[in-house]
């Protein structure tokens, strides 16, 4: 096996979310003040992945954070078959070794070992077609975990407060891993709704806040989005979620706000942003009223407050969403969030852009056979000067996404085309 000058790791992740890995192990690999590198091309759909890193420190920094990765080994050996595996063994060179554990001699503890060693089997990636044989094996001492348990332990099944948007566990810890969230950070959620997105970000010692437009749900009033429960009860709150998992002192607070004025004085940074922004499937995409509509309102004598809302447009809501990541994000931080693509009309030309924020990663999730979200990761490197300077371009960059503005209609035009096709189906 070739070797190079730094370890060789072998990193077991776990086969879900697979456009999702690469990013975060990037991601985390960076905050832990490493760099993503290979000696071998990686297979991006495999389970096994082989890479490179100055230190153990760092795998293990690494494995505090991953949700899509499940263990980590330091790599001694690696061969196509049994022979070739312990071949490979015999000249790992001893030195590489953390103690000098071959032969293994003296008691073996399994109740409870200093030292754990793996083999592992690849049998490829078609469960339809798995060969008699493993296509690799792989021998190494394990290192450590990823936090896969988090998953269940934060699932939304029993959290206080929930809405038929909330973010699902692992994505939302995907989604903070994606933005780098590291301890003392400030996160912000323009779209905050239950604070499932606060919750992960929290969970990695950052201090959360959040707007919404929605009255009830930052007070956590109104109907609940349980079944068999009419009302919310009293912990039915942001709050009082993140005080279910001890998160408590990292809540600054939400306000109810409307995302496309932004209310934050040229000072106050974030860190990182990190949101699910509304789409129109399960939620309304709106806006407060215009001064304009406003005035014309108040004139009819209609409505005298500020609370007129009027459609928000995907667009809209994108391009305000970038411009004020570009404004209230540190330099190097994050925003993260999700864009919803009508796929036959999707090219990656359509992904906005800002001339502050430069574009990191884009996964796909899917949605339906026509539809997907994507988790699109961008970092500040550039200084944001004069909002007006950038209007021209975003207006062009508006043009481009534009036609994703009836995704609701889009995605319900399929949903009904395909409900109708199948009764049809079932007559037959
Ligand atoms: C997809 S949901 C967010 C769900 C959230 N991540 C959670 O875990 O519950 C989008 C949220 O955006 C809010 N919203 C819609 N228009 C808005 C606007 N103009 N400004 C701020 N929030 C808005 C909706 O009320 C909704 O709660």
């Amino acid at each position: 096996m070739a070797r190079g000058l730094l370890p060789s790791y072998l990193l077991l992740l776990a086969q879900e979310n697979l456009e999702f890995r690469l990013p975060e192990i990037k991601s985390l690999l960076s905050l832990c003040g490493g760099q993503f590198s290979s000696q071998q091309e990686i297979r991006i759909n495999s389970p096994f992945w082989i890479l490179s890193f100055p230190s153990e420190e760092m795998a293990r920094g690494l494995m505090k954070r991953t949700v899509c990765a499940k263990s980590i080994f330091e790599l001694w050996s690696q061969g196509k078959s049994a022979v070739e595996l312990y071949t490979s063994l015999k000249n790992y060179p001893v030195e590489k070794m953390a103690l000098e554990f071959l032969p293994f001699e003296g008691k073996v503890n399994l109740k409870n070992p200093e030292h754990i060693f793996w083999i592992l089997e690849d049998y490829g990636m078609d469960p339809n077609n798995v060969p008699e044989n493993p296509l690799d094996l792989y021998f190494g001492r394990w290192i450590a975990d990823g936090q896969r348990e988090l998953i269940e332990s934060y699932s939304v099944k029993r959290r206080h407060f929930i809405g038929n948007t909330s973010m699902d566990a692992c994505l939302s810890f995907i989604m903070a891993n994606h933005g780098r969230v590291k301890p003392n950070d400030v996160v912000f959620d323009p779209f905050v709704g239950t604070g499932g997105l606060l919750i992960s970000s929290a969970h990695f010692g950052a201090y959360v806040c959040g707007t919404d437009i929605d009255f009830n749900t930052v007070h956590g009033l109104g109907k609940a989005s349980r079944k068999n429960q009419k009302w919310r009860g009293p912990d039915e709150n942001i709050r009082a979620n993140l005080r279910q998992y001890g998160l408590e002192k990292y809540y600054l607070d939400a306000l109810v706000s409307d995302a496309s004025k932004p209310i934050w004085r040229k000072e106050m940074l974030f860190d990182a942003i990190i949101t699910d922004p509304p789409y129109g499937i399960r939620e309304a995409t709106r806006r407060t009223g215009s001064q304009k509509e406003i005035l014309k309102a108040t004139e009819r004598g209609t409505e005298n407050h500020i609370s007129i809302s009027s459609n928000y447009h995907l667009s809209d809501i994108f391009f305000d969403l970038l411009n004020s990541a570009a404004e209230y994000l540190v330099m190097g931080g994050r925003l993260v969030y999700w864009l919803p693509v009508y796929k036959p009309e999707y090219t990656e030309e359509i992904i906005p852009r800002h001339p502050c924020l430069k574009l990191i990663s884009n996964c796909e999730q899917m949605l339906s056979s026509h539809t997907s979200r994507r988790l699109i990761t961008m970092e500040k490197v550039k200084e944001f000067e004069d909002e007006d300077q950038y209007s021209h371009l975003l207006d062009y960059q508006s043009l481009l996404y534009k036609g994703h503005n009836s995704f609701r209609e889009k995605y319900f035009s399929g949903v009904t085309k395909r409900i109708a096709k199948e009764e049809k189906d079932n007559q037959k």
